[in-house]
């Protein structure tokens, strides 16, 4: 593994994915830019349309997710793993809440393009989510996911977090209530 000068790895996950593939293309891992927003806004309004795995309704404009891109350019900061040239999933770190005393506890998203998921992309993003919020002082990740989501509570588990509780029915959408699994990792916890 390297990192290039932003400190973002650069890394095949070759290793994970080498069961299931015949050829492996190796993921860059890279801090999103501007010029990402499109890609990004595809893979999540394909999200926001069709699924539960967030409880947004309205899917982004183009400016919406510039606004975003910029608010996560600096402590906070979004990533896209990108495989052979195309963005193929992104992740962030966002406030987890707005009081003062909550600044050092950070919530995750990831979401892998659907033609991309389970090669190890959501790993490679989680992973470096977490060396992120280490290198930038963080001390607690939380991961909030629909309660029905098992992979996405599988592969946080798989990453070192556990399930710290589950709020019920509290979304609704697609006229069906909807749990949250409320996940969480200590950065300084053993693996
Ligand atoms: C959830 C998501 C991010 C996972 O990304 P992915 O690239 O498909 O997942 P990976 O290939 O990296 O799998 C990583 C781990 O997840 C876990 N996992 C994957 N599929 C699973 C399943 N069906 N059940 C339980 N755990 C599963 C495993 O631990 C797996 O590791 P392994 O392959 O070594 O066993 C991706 O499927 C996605 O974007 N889904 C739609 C949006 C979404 O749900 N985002 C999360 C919102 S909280």
């Amino acid at each position: 593994m390297s990192h290039d000068s932003s400190g973002i790895e650069q890394t095949s996950h070759a290793s994970r994915a080498a069961g299931r593939y015949a050829s492996v293309v190796p993921i860059e891992y890279r801090l999103a830019v501007m010029d990402d927003a499109e890609a990004i806004r595809g893979i999540y309004n394909r999200e926001v349309v069709g699924s539960i795995s967030t409880f947004d309704l309205v899917p982004r404009s183009l400016e919406d997710q510039q606004v975003w891109i910029d608010e996560h350019s600096g402590a906070h900061p979004a990533i896209v793993a990108v495989d052979a040239g195309s963005v193929a999933g992104f992740g962030s770190l966002t406030p987890y809440r707005s009081r003062p005393a909550y600044r050092t506890t950070v919530e995750n998203s990831i979401y892998v393009d659907e033609e991309h998921q389970g090669r190890g992309i959501g790993r490679g993003l989680l992973e470096e989510l977490i060396r992120l919020a280490g290198l930038h002082g963080f001390h607690a990740v939380m991961a909030r996911i629909v309660g029905s989501n098992e992979t996405s509570i599988g592969l946080h588990r798989s990453c070192g977090f556990e399930l710290v509780g589950v709020e019920r029915e509290v979304g609704r959408k697609f006229a069906r209530w909807l749990d949250v699994a409320l996940m969480q990792r200590m950065i300084d916890a053993p693996r």
